[in-house]
């Protein structure tokens, strides 16, 4: 197998998500599903194995978002994905008559006119009754970045889109849907609140959190990858495992380890890994693409919020593992930090973001390689 970091992968070349796909579609015999997880953990690959997986009962239909502006965008994208599985069946019927009766004329195209636009819900809705009446299969429908789409059609318009999604979950109990994100949804829903919307609108839908791979199934995808490209080692299961636990078995973080080891010449050991994970970090080029660790910082968190989560996690970057207590004592010292409920509720956050996590009464970072990069990014240390 080939390092191929970032990229769409075959099928059988998704090491280690099998258990866990396994839940997503027992669960999605029930309900539908919020996929969430840190960047590059792996959710579109996920996804995608899932839509490859299929059975002859189910109709899959996988769409990235991430680019959706508008909710009539949105909608057109559900109608074009609906239109081609419908091909054989007279097409969309409801949508192409309601189109035809807003236009006065017979519409025919396979663009929506611009008149559409203020009419997204019920072209949403139509499209997916001639789904469902249509045909038998049932319908889940694989959304890529649901919260970036969300995000960049403003609140009001989210909040309609999130209640419609949810009223056709209720109407169409065939159809399930699975929202993946990488931002979380809580800061889209947070936003969403403070503008006056007191709806939870996802909360019938089952969160599922895509960890990084167990131990022996990111060592299994590092050994595939060391063969694939040939690179030299004296014991590959030895040097497998410790680049695996270098990079916290986050397997994006794997294929770019092994891209760059592959271009090194001779025995692969402990110290050239050593190397290599250093010098990738303070390349300014940032090939590991962990700046949204800072950008998420400065885009989703409040002028206030911001001093207190950089505050810490400079903090807990040098200086590991530190219980509450430990942290305010450390934080207090800064003259722009006062509240300590402040402290707590950023400390909530940040976990839900991925940088921490708890453990008995220590906040530490979650993975100790993100922890390198903050404290080199932020020239910290000594
Ligand atoms: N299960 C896996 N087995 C092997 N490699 C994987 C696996 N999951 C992810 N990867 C590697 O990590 C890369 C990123 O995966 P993917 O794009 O699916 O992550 P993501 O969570 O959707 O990221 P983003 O947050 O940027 O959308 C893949 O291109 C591949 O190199
Ligand atoms: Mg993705």
């Amino acid at each position: 197998m080939k390092a191929n970091p970032g990229g769409i992968l075959a099928p059988q070349d998704v090491i280690g998500r099998d258990k866990l796909i396994a839940k997503i579609w027992a669960i999605l015999e029930q309900q539908s599903v919020i996929l969430s997880a840190e960047r590059r953990m792996g959710k579109t690959n996920m996804i995608k194995k899932m839509e490859a997986e299929g059975k002859d009962n189910q109709l899959i239909i996988f769409r990235d978002l991430e680019g959706m502006r508008s909710p009539i965008e949105f909608v057109e994208a559900v109608w074009r994905d609906v239109e081609k599985y419908l091909s054989n069946k007279g097409k969309t019927k409801r949508v192409r008559d309601f189109l035809s009766h807003l236009e006065g004329i017979e519409f025919s195209g396979i663009k929506f006119p611009k008149i559409a636009a203020t009419h997204w819900k019920t072209l949403l809705t139509k499209t997916i009754e001639d789904l469902v009446t249509n045909q038998d299969r049932q319908v889940i429908f694989l959304w890529d970045e649901v919260p970036y789409m969300l995000d960049n059609m403003g609140d009001e318009l989210s909040m309609e889109l999130l209640d419609t999604l949810r009223s056709l979950r209720q109407t169409y109990p065939q159809v399930r849907m699975v929202f993946t994100g990488s931002i979380g949804l809580h800061h889209v829903v947070k936003k969403l609140k403070q503008a006056g919307y007191s709806n939870d609108a996802t909360n019938d839908m089952y969160p599922i959190d895509v960890p990084p791979l167990s131990l022996n199934h990111a060592t299994e995808l590092t050994i595939r990858l060391i063969e694939g490209e040939k690179i030299e080692t004296e014991n590959i299961e030895m040097i497998a495992k410790y680049i695996s636990e270098s990079v916290n078995f986050i397997p994006f973080y794997i294929h770019h380890l092994i891209t760059e080891l592959k271009f090194i010449d001779g025995v692969i050991d402990k110290s050239t890994v050593e190397q290599t994970i250093n010098k990738l970090l303070l390349n300014p080029l940032n090939p590991w693409k962990m700046e949204h660790y800072l950008e998420r910082i400065d885009n989703y968190y409040t002028a206030e919020q911001k001093k207190y989560a950089t505050k810490i996690l400079d903090i807990l970057a040098v200086e590991g593992g530190l219980s509450f207590h430990e942290l305010w004592n450390r934080l207090a010292i800064d003259p722009n930090i006062s509240e300590e409920e402040m402290g707590r509720s950023i400390l909530r956050l940040l976990m839900k973001d991925y940088y921490l996590i708890q453990e008995d009464k220590n906040y530490r970072f979650r993975y100790d390689i993100i922890r390198k990069y903050w404290e080199t990014s932020r020239s910290l240390g000594t």
